[in-house]
């Protein structure tokens, strides 16, 4: 059974306030500018996965040994079509981080093999390539991403890291960066490796919802999207693609009862069904983030489909990069769809001679002060200047981002009071 989400029959196509008091229940104090980092999921989607846990707790040991199964089939041929992909690449992984812990550990990488990111990887896919050298001696390069950088640099830059290092065995690259928020060029980094006999893993956490993606088209060995970020999903779930040729490589995590080894032949029925059947049951686990997915998708066609929603959020994230870097009389760093980073009004003199202990603690209370206003925008330092980063999202209006602009203001006051501060106490030691 579907679980459709109780939407109104008045279609929301009216963005802004009136979505946000439709279809999310936020706290009257919240103002929310950050929908890149955990997304938000609205009210009619909570509905639908409220329904799917009822329907689990009716008949536990029913739905875990059959339901389960059919649900699944369902959820995963909404994810299909929302990334274009084949159903039997395709499975359900809790969130992006795993996705790629679950290709990164279980590809049979040895000692000497290289993988090589960028520096504006996601810091957990970096940390987990830290852990691999560490435990098993498998090197990790980064390439610099140093913006502004075009998309031939960008590749130009991996083309030299895979040509410095004939090891390398696999590239990691994301659809669109969180900090600074970029698309990177990954339609042209896939041939890249293609041509340079090396896989791909796409970090797509930021993908779906934010752009349009198919994997038929761009065909990656491997890929990840968080449906809970920009596709309205329940948080915990994520759709993972593994091209053909890897599916008996590629093992959950944990490894469970589904565990076959590499080498070990299925009838040609079940080969074919490998991975799919693999990664269904790996453990008792709430499963309704997975089948809510259906409910996110119809949701977002019900409130005007996916480029409507694109068209809203990409203008107003044109207009709030305008409306702060002119506040601020800086400039936009760029636009990834909804997201919009822009320079913070902060000499580069004072940054490029601040210790590490001043500046982490700036970043600190760009990071802190916010929320005692109610909002949050995450700072980020890049090439030698500070940033903020804006989502913008169809709950949103113009006049959100003055609350984000004013409690970064005072954050800066703040910092910068006391530096005076700092330098008066200087002038009185001397
Ligand atoms: C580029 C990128 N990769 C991976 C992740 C991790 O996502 P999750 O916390 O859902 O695993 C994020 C989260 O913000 C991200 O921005």
């Amino acid at each position: 059974m579907i679980i459709k989400s109780k939407l109104p029959q008045s279609q929301a196509t009216t963005f802004g306030h009136a979505a946000r008091e439709a279809y999310w229940d936020f706290d009257h104090k919240n103002t929310p500018l950050n929908h890149g980092s955990f997304g938000a999921c609205p009210l009619p989607v909570r509905e639908a996965r409220n329904q799917i846990l009822a329907k689990i707790e009716a008949n536990p040991d029913l739905y875990m040994r059959t339901t389960l199964y059919e649900d699944i089939e369902v959820a995963r041929a909404t994810a299909c079509e929302w990334i274009d992909s084949e159903p039997l690449n395709t499975v359900f992984v809790q969130n992006a981080t795993v996705g790629f812990n679950t290709v990164i550990r279980s590809l049979p990488l040895k000692k000497g093999d290289t993988i090589i990111y960028c520096s504006t990887t996601y810091g957990a896919c970096e940390k987990t390539l830290k852990f691999l050298e560490l435990r098993h001696g498998i090197k990790h390069v980064s390439v610099d991403i140093e913006y502004p950088m075009n998309d031939e640099e960008i590749v130009d830059v991996y083309r030299k890291a895979i040509d410095a290092h004939p090891s390398t065995v696999i590239c990691l690259f994301d659809t669109v960066s969180s900090m600074p928020a970029a698309i990177l060029p990954y339609n042209q980094l896939v041939k890249l490796c293609r041509e340079k006999e090396v896989l791909s893993f796409i970090d797509g956490a930021h993908s779906i919802g934010l752009i349009p993606v198919s994997m038929r088209k761009t065909q990656p060995d491997f890929y990840v999207t968080n449906v809970h970020k920009w596709g309205y999903g329940v948080r915990g779930g994520a759709i993972l693609y593994v091209a053909e040729e890897h599916h008996r490589l590629i093992h959950t995590l944990p490894v469970s009862h589904t565990y076959l080894d590499d080498s070990e032949d299925l009838e040609p029925e079940q080969e074919e069904r490998r991975l799919v059947d693999r990664f269904t049951f790996i453990g008792t686990q709430d499963f309704s983030p997975y089948i809510a997915i259906t409910a996110a998708f119809e949701f977002r066609k019900k409130i005007g489909g996916e480029a409507q929603i694109r068209k809203y959020c990409n203008d107003l994230a044109v207009k709030v990069g305008d409306l702060a870097a002119g506040q601020w009389r800086t400039e936009v760093l760029g636009h990834a769809g909804a997201m919009v980073t822009v320079r913070l009004p902060i000499p580069e003199e004072f940054l490029a001679a601040a210790s590490e202990e001043r500046k982490q603690q700036l970043f600190q209370l760009i990071c802190d002060h916010p929320l005692t206003r109610g909002t949050y925008v995450p700072p980020i330092y890049h090439n030698g200047k500070m940033y903020v980063r804006f989502s913008a999202q169809v709950y949103n209006e113009l006049e959100d981002y003055q609350v984000g602009i004013d409690a970064v203001n005072e954050a800066l006051d703040i910092f910068f009071m006391e530096e005076v501060e700092e330098v008066q106490d200087m002038w009185v030691c001397v």
